[in-house]
């Protein structure tokens, strides 16, 4: 297509250059630049030393980590870029980079794979005409450690206007989720776990106008509903499977679905979802911020698809060292008993509040000492802590190794065991389900041994940001650990990353675009990964809301087989994983973790099919079509499509 800036541009392909300037990089705002560890650093490396590629020593430059973007606007002047870039001499030797300069979406120049080792290399790229640039590192498809990545004597040339930094490609926010119908729809898990004789709590999950009314069927001896709310309470005695049928009318209609209520030793049987206070609040949370959070909660309709837990993080206990007034206090009454910091004048009267709502409620803490925060942990005082979650009832504990660091002899297997076997027993012991949530970043292969400690899920990494470097690392590493995965048992990436967050008082939109965020919410569902929603739930824009609220592509998440999607096939770029459903179907996801558009496609032969297939776009919510072979789309940049895969009749 021709525009009128490129035929203007065109037309300056051949006038004469005159006062030229040269801009260099690392004079223009910075901020927008994104990095896979820490931040760029102007005129010096990472680690603040002297900029330098193979042996040789640079003034000027930027000093970024991979996976990293910066996307300038040149705005109508002829320009050219050039630079010497290589990963700095400081890793000595290690790190992998690829460096891409992008020009209006296209690749203009590419570094190639380079080591630690290697030499610098020259860039020289002409920018006539373009629009835009993207200057680009890439981890080169092994992970991040030590990519180190120099953009060393960097500098534009212009004739027109400066050029000017922002923060991503722009891409409309565009609302995929079919909104949901007037007439009762149930949706959510079909299967859940509880012990026998411990509390049952299950708000069914419908959407439709209200007023609603709710049934259920067949429900066990001891449990009963409040059919006005939809909300079934007790405890059952007796161990055994219950098929319920769950029922919700409305003046336009009524639907049935079936739930399976299994009376047993195993809970969470399908991935926790819910809310958790620290993407957003951190430490800054309080009890106010908890119950506004779980009032916006129903407000924006979550329960209605499915979300059921609101979790507090770190810093509701007392913190020693702060100097903040209301993290002080005694930390243990007289006999040991953990006190909540002023801010949770009430534990109790929190978590009725929140079961008041048909809704669970979380808590956190820490083997050691102190918590992530420096707050008060559990160590010495597990049976004491248990025992207080217990009495004010909450359903979730997420158990953060933290300060426990300083009293593990080694990384033994034994000694990694040891704090979780302590709480195991502790909470073994209350008259309370409590969803055992391990968070010690994967270590000692968390995901081979969780299971025998009755963890129901384990973070597998260190903590998540908004960004596409933090959630592309994090969601693609981890292929292979399926193995693990079962009702009952979850490999945990960590939280989501989705509207407003900021670990803190201050929070902004999330800096994923919209694209990574259908990664991000198709990725996770496709792991079966815990869906913990990390945004301020009084600032749900629509967009947002839509990725959490679409109940075919959250079927993916919370399919009862229990299944975690593997990597079927890789591509460049571009990658296939597929998840085993329950009815036979194939949840598949077509990413493309490149730069620009791609075409991804999952062959039958990869997915382990053959014959006549029906494409369904879960996103959309509609059927794409048949297919023989394959299926292939064009993806965006860090995009994807979200399909589920039966025969054809
Ligand atoms: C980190 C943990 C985070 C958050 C934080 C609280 O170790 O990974 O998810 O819980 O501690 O201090």
């Amino acid at each position: 297509m021709t525009t009128t800036a490129g035929i203007l541009a065109g037309l300056w392909m051949g006038t004469p250059v005159s006062a030229a300037e040269t801009v260099p990089l690392d004079k223009l705002d910075l901020k927008p630049m994104t990095c896979g560890w820490q931040k760029p650093v102007v005129g010096k490396s990472m680690d603040g030393n002297p900029l330098r590629i193979g042996g040789q020593v640079f003034a000027s430059g930027v000093g970024t980590h991979a996976a990293s973007e910066l996307n300038v606007i040149l705005d109508g002047g002829a320009a050219s870029f050039s630079a010497v870039v290589g990963v700095d001499d400081e890793v000595e030797g290690l790190g992998s980079v690829e460096f891409i300069v992008m020009g209006d979406g296209k690749a203009l120049w590419k570094s190639g794979v380079m080591k630690g080792s290697d030499k610098g290399k020259k860039v020289e790229v002409n920018l006539t005409g373009v629009k835009s640039v993207s200057l680009v590192v890439t981890d080169a498809g092994d992970g991040i450690n030590f990519d180190h990545a120099d953009w060393a004597a960097a500098a534009f040339t212009v004739s027109g206007a400066k050029p000017k930094t922002e923060a991503v490609p722009g891409e409309e926010p565009v609302i995929l989720t079919p909104k949901a119908g007037p007439a009762p729809k149930i949706n959510g898990a079909k299967v859940v776990g509880v012990r026998p004789g411990r509390p049952f709590l299950f708000r069914i999950p419908a959407t439709g106008e209200r007023p609603m009314s709710f049934s259920a069927a067949g429900l066990p001896s001891g449990l009963t509903l409040d059919p006005a709310t939809g909300i079934i309470t007790g405890s059952v005695a007796a161990r055994g499977s219950y098929k319920v049928e769950l029922g919700a009318k409305n003046s336009l209609g009524a639907a049935v679905r079936g739930l399976r209520i299994e009376v047993g030793d195993r809970i969470a049987l399908t991935p926790p979802m819910g809310w958790n206070s620290w993407n957003c609040f951190a430490h800054a949370v309080t009890a106010d911020k908890v119950r506004r959070a779980a009032d916006a909660f129903i407000k924006a309709g979550l329960a209605e698809h499915g979300w059921s837990y609101i979790n507090i993080d770190d810093f509701w206990e007392v913190c020693p060292g702060s100097r903040d007034a209301t993290l002080q206090g005694p930390e243990r009454d007289a006999e040991g008993r953990i006190l909540p910091n002023p801010r949770f004048p009430d534990m109790k009267g929190l978590t009725d509040y929140i079961h008041g709502l048909g809704l669970k409620a979380g808590l956190y803490s820490s083997p050691g000492p102190r918590t992530c925060g420096g707050c008060v942990g559990s160590f010495g005082f597990e049976e004491q802590d248990a025992a207080s979650y217990a009495a004010w009832g909450f359903d979730y504990l997420k158990y953060d190794w933290c300060s426990y660091n300083g009293k593990a002899y080694d990384r033994s297997l034994a000694e990694l065991k040891k704090p979780y076997q302590t709480m195991q027993k502790a909470l073994a012991k209350q008259n309370r389900d409590i969803v055992y949530s391990l968070c010690q970043y994967g270590m000692g292969q968390v995901s081979a041994w969780g299971d025998s400690v009755d963890g129901n899920c384990w973070r597998t990494t260190g903590d998540i940001t908004d960004s596409w470097a933090s959630l592309s690392s994090i969601g693609f590493s981890q292929a292979g650990l399926e193995a693990y995965a079962k009702p009952g048992n979850w490999n945990d990436p960590d939280m989501l990353i989705v509207g407003h967050v900021g670990w803190g008082p201050a929070l902004h939109p999330t800096r994923l675009t919209p694209n990574e965020q259908y990664t991000h919410i198709s990725l996770w569902c496709l792991l079966a990964s815990p869906l913990l929603i990390g945004c301020d739930l009084e600032q749900l824009d629509e967009f947002t809301l839509s990725l959490l609220t679409n109940d075919e592509v959250l079927e993916v998440n919370q399919d009862p087989l229990g299944r975690q999607a593997g990597r079927v096939a890789i591509a460049g770029k571009t990658e296939v994983w597929a998840k085993q459903m329950e009815d036979g179907s194939l949840a598949v996801g077509l990413f493309n973790r490149g730069e620009t558009a791609a075409t991804v496609t999952a062959e039958w032969s990869a997915l382990g099919l053959s014959g006549k297939q029906v494409v369904r776009d879960l996103w959309r919510q509609k059927e794409i079509g048949e297919q023989d072979k394959a299926f292939a789309a064009e993806i965006p940049r860090h995009g994807v499509a979200l399909v589920r895969i039966r025969p054809a009749k």
